[in-house]
């Protein structure tokens, strides 16, 4: 398959297109920066939040060419708190999702677009299920984008016979996502700070949330990708996590426990715009992709702590480099 990925030079979409590329597909990647942990992965530099663009030329001037079978659009300003810091971001992300539909109704292509779990709001519920979203509590503007965008996917397929899915992902965490000097995410953060016996604060004690490993990710979007591809499928809005919630202080605890050091934890209240309960059912996402999450959070941890120390080994300039602000 030849597949474009936008975000490619993001977590998600690097870890996407690697393991696409090793499953002998072509991928064609599509981002505002240039990738910093692979060059395997060949990027068109363009800012898709401009007027729209064909993804001919572009300040990389790769051309791709005309025979894409699938859009992953994973571009986005993905910090809930730095948007509601600076809302205008949220407007970016419902433009390149327009952007990236445009392209996709004049080409005839499907799209997989990556949702969140926000769009459910902060529901102070155990279990969700995809046919519930309801508008009235939209939490911060990074969720009106995401609802926004699912609007748009959604208006496509009544007018335009846009092929979809929507994956509402939760918590995403693993391999390629403790570059901290470009996004501060809370779960390197934390294997940063513990591993330098620094302490770290909790936003929210009450917190649960759902997080998923990063394979378990990418092996529910591979699966819907050969699926909408093939045709099996289409036009389903599908919660992609693990599927049990897990407080932020348990996360930190198993750092701890990974890195062998002890534990120095302030708590504090959750900040403004952010979803402080979230477990997703699964279930759809096991009956249309036979999808079985494989990796507990306990597991999962001791494996992103021990990629982060390798990393940074390597890149002690960003083990040791300074912060301003926790964003997650
Ligand atoms: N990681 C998670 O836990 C999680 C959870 C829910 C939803 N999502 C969504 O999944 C997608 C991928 O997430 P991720 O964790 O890989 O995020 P990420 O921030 O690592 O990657 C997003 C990529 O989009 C690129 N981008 C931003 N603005 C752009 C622009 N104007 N033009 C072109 N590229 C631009 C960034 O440079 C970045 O490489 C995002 O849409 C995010 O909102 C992620």
């Amino acid at each position: 398959m030849h597949i474009l990925i936008t975000g490619s030079s993001g977590q998600i979409g690097t870890n996407l297109g690697l393991f696409l590329q090793a499953k002998g597909h072509q991928v064609f990647g599509v981002d505002i920066r240039p990738n910093a942990w692979t060059t395997e992965i060949e990027t068109l530099l363009q800012d898709l939040s401009k007027p729209y663009n064909s993804f001919a030329g572009g300040i990389g001037h790769v051309q791709y060419p005309p025979n894409i079978d699938l859009v992953v659009h994973f571009a986005a300003h993905a910090k809930v708190h730095q948007l509601v810091q600076q809302p205008e971001r949220a407007l970016e992300n419902i433009t390149m999702t327009y952007n990236v539909l445009e392209y996709c109704r004049q080409n005839n292509i499907p799209v997989i677009f990556s949702s969140s779990r926000e769009v459910y709001g902060d529901i102070h519920r155990y279990i969700t299920e995809e046919s519930y979203a309801d508008f009235a509590f939209t939490e911060s503007p990074y969720s009106a984008s995401k609802i926004s965008g699912e609007a748009l996917i959604y208006s496509y397929a009544q007018c335009y016979g846009l092929r979809y899915l929507v994956f509402r992902f939760s918590n995403v965490y693993g391999r390629y996502d403790n570059d901290i000097h470009r996004m501060l995410r809370v779960i390197p953060h934390f294997i940063r700070q513990i591993s330098q016996d620094k302490p770290i604060t909790v936003y929210g004690k009450e917190k649960v949330l759902d997080f998923t490993y990063v394979d378990d990710c990418v092996a529910g979007v591979y699966a819907g990708i050969e699926k909408l591809v093939g045709g099996e499928i289409a036009n389903h809005t599908i919660n992609l996590a693990f599927g049990q919630g897990n407080s932020l202080v348990q996360m930190a605890e198993y750092i701890s426990e990974a890195l062998g050091k002890k534990l120095d934890m302030t708590i504090k209240p959750s900040r403004v715009g952010e979803v402080t309960h979230y477990v997703a059912n699964v279930g759809k996402a096991r009956a249309l992709l036979d999808y079985t999450p494989q990796v507990s959070l306990r597991e999962g941890i001791h494996k992103a702590a021990a990629w982060s120390m390798d990393w940074w080994q390597e890149h002690p300039e960003h083990y040791y480099a300074g912060f301003q602000e926790v964003l997650e």
